[in-house]
């Protein structure tokens, strides 16, 4: 297999519990070149399930066969496993959610792109919903007047196989970039509080509270106690109200006279995510959401458990992108 940016073929770093959607949509798309899992088992499993070559360490993957590379292993082998592919000569690295544990780890991972030319994409995969999608041209054309407030749950039972990381950074973090996304800015203060009911280590409940310019404000509600997943949007603007079940994807708007909920085909969007990665790489361009996307959501991640532990309200400080 040689580099031809016109039909990428892209690498799988980490076939675990989500790396595996990763590696079917890709192979779904045309553009799956392999798998790499240090469980030898997974690595085969898939690799011969696709017919892609697979490789149990990333020290194994060849130099300048891909085009890009997927990682999506336990967030705190983030920073460790995508310097090695940037030492491998890879030009495109989707990072999943959360991008790294913390501000600093992802500053390394940055600092090295830039110097080697390397594209960075992180996974916040609900930017790719397409009812998120449907808010966001909901609010672009007005249809709730001015956004005032806005609210943000993502509930479930703790997923175990989670033990790096709690729920402010494993799960709120898809929030939080929502917020920045829908409002179209960045938040400039945060209060929040987090809790730990049955983690052994880890937070499992939070709530945010964002404030933005003008009062605008946005709740963020998550935690891994309640028996049932819910991931639900809600904005409150000046004409109206959007509700989004992320879940399903439907969505309805509501104004003073009029209630509607527009059909749309549920579609799936890791695919929409991954062909935005692949389209990147084919055009050259800068994938996004991309590492000003990541580093501003871990800043508001370390200013909320600042807040948490303080009990302050605390300024959000992101470096100048
Ligand atoms: N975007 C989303 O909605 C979403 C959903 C779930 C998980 N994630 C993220 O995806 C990442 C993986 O999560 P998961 O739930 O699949 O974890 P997981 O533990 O189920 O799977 C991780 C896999 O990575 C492998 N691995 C570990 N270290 C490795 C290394 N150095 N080289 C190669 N393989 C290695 C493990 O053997 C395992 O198979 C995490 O960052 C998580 O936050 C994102």
């Amino acid at each position: 297999m040689t580099l031809n940016r016109e039909k990428p073929k892209v690498i799988v770093v980490g076939t675990g519990g989500f790396g595996k959607n990763h590696v079917r949509v890709l192979a779904e798309l045309g553009g799956l070149g392999g798998v790499c899992d240090i469980d030898v088992e997974k690595a085969s499993t898939y690799g011969r399930l696709y017919n892609v070559p697979y490789y149990s360490s990333v020290s194994e993957i060849p130099e300048n066969v891909y085009d890009g590379a997927v990682v999506s292993t336990p967030t705190f082998t983030h920073k460790e496993v995508a310097l090695q592919l940037i030492l491998k000569n890879f030009k495109y690295l989707l990072i999943e959610k959360p991008f790294t544990r913390d501000l600093r780890e992802a500053f390394e991972i940055i600092n090295q792109a830039r110097r080697e030319r390397v594209k960075l994409m992180v996974g916040f995969i609900e930017r790719f919903n397409p009812a998120v999608s449907m808010v966001k041209n909901y609010v672009a054309e007005g249809a709730v007047g001015e956004i005032i407030m806005a609210s943000a749950t993502r509930v479930r039972r703790w997923p175990e196989r989670i033990t790096d990381l709690g729920v402010l950074l494993d799960t709120a973090i898809h929030d939080i970039d929502l917020m920045r996304h829908v409002f179209s800015e960045d938040p400039l203060k945060v209060y929040a509080k987090v809790g730990r009911s049955m983690h052994r280590i880890h937070e499992d409940y939070a709530t945010l509270i964002l404030t933005f310019k003008a009062e605008k404000m946005a709740i963020i509600q998550a935690n891994w106690l309640t028996p049932f997943k819910i991931r639900s949007l809600e904005i409150i603007g000046s004409e109206g109200v959007i509700e989004a079940d992320l879940v399903s994807q439907q969505v309805t708007l509501s104004s003073k006279d009029d209630r509607i909920t527009p059909f749309s085909e549920w579609s799936e969007p890791l695919r929409h995510e991954l062909k935005h990665f692949l389209e990147c790489i084919v055009n050259g361009s800068n994938p996004s959401p991309g590492e000003e996307d990541a580093v501003k959501a871990l800043a508001i991640v370390e200013s909320s458990f600042k807040s948490s532990e303080t009990g302050n309200v605390v300024n959000i400080v992101t470096q100048p992108f």
